[in-house]
């Protein structure tokens, strides 16, 4: 494919963003930089084999950049090819490894980065992360004007600006299967069990696994609960016989996670005879071969995000929205919260 020459149909829809200023300013990319940085998420490597083989049809060079930001600033580079993403599209976790740096959090260390990127003659940039990774992406495109697109990997769903992110889906599938086995042992006992998720502080794995394997409750940052409450309707559905109860706790819900109120439960006389167990699920829900939608998602994405490269957009995440892609300033992405469905909430409180 030519360079330039939109070899897949380009990202139509971010034309039309009014986000966006409508002329992009154009620079010109010999050399793109690709690198995964923060929580690792399955898809990750369905991203990198996108972004790498669309760069490489458009006739760039590709420079993979190991352990993320911190990876940029020791020039921990490595030059890739098609076959240095083969075999990668079904495996979790990330060929170039990930890192949570805060050498990138102080100016020197975002100057060590810039250096080493001017050496290696690397003119642009693709980010797959979060939102602290998107961050570094804009500071690093501010001070040193190094043109950058991200692409939204947090097994976390928590960015603005697309619907669903890489890693949230096999996440998701993650918890249910796990909820679904302690649904077993719950019965076999009459046992409560509070079930803590991941999500750092926001509440999608926990709403969207609670409702998908039949929690009886559901607490996310999102809503405040008052430990009275909880207690009320966990203590009214032990008593109406039920065989088994399930409550998914997420890990950033304001009552201290399901160990938080674990030990609200047993230090209450009420509870004395019912028999609890916590289980915090933890990094198994980052771990595993991504599902198909995150596969063919983070393929997409990769694709459109070097695209957006090209086309001159920087500084800008590319995301899924309503079925289409779509660019949004990275600022948007880290500073504006995005909502969780409060109909799915509503529908816990009819089924549960
Ligand atoms: O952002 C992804 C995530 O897995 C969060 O859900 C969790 O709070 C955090 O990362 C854990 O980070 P670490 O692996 O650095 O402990």
């Amino acid at each position: 494919f030519p360079r330039n020459g939109r070899p897949f149909g380009g990202c139509p829809s971010a034309i039309g963003n009014l986000e966006l200023d409508p002329l992009p300013l154009m620079h010109d990319i010999q050399c793109l930089g690709v690198y995964t940085s923060g929580g690792d998420a399955p898809g990750m490597n369905a991203c990198l084999r996108a972004t790498v083989r669309t760069a490489l049809a458009n006739d760039l060079e590709v420079v993979g950049i190991r352990r993320g930001y911190e990876g940029m600033i020791d020039g921990d580079f490595v030059e890739m090819d098609r076959r240095s993403v083969s075999n990668i599209v079904q495996t979790g976790g990330t060929i170039l490894k990930s890192a949570r740096s805060t050498d990138f959090l102080t100016e020197e260390g975002r100057t060590r980065a810039a250096d080493n990127l001017e050496r290696y003659d690397v003119d642009g940039l693709i980010a797959i992360g979060g939102d602290g990774t998107f961050r570094g992406a804009s500071k690093l495109n501010d001070e040193h004007g190094i043109p950058v697109v991200g692409c939204p990997g947090t097994i976390d769903n928590d960015l603005f600006g697309t619907d669903t992110t890489i890693g949230y889906d096999t996440a998701l599938n993650t918890a249910i299967e796990n909820i679904d086995r302690i649904r077993d042992t719950a019965d076999a006992h009459n046992r409560l069990f509070l079930i803590e998720v991941m999500g750092r502080d926001a509440g999608f794995i926990a709403l969207n696994c609670g409702i998908g394997g039949g929690a009886e409750l559901i607490l996310i940052p999102e809503t405040i609960t008052e430990m009275d409450m909880i207690k009320e309707r966990i203590f009214s559905l032990m008593s109406a016989q039920r065989r088994s109860t399930i409550v998914v706790v997420a890990e950033g819900d304001e009552l201290g996670g399901a160990r938080g109120i674990e030990q609200a439960l047993r230090e209450d006389p009420t509870f004395e005879d019912i028999d609890l167990r916590s289980t915090i699920l933890g990094h198994i829900q980052r771990g595993g071969a991504p599902t198909a939608g995150d596969r063919v998602l983070a393929s997409r994405l990769g694709v459109a995000a070097v695209e957006a490269l090209l086309d001159g957009h920087t500084d800008v995440m590319v995301g899924f929205v309503n079925g289409e892609t779509k660019l949004t300033p990275l600022r948007n992405v880290y500073s504006r919260k995005k909502s969780i469905d409060y109909d799915l909430l509503k529908l816990t409180q009819i089924l549960s």
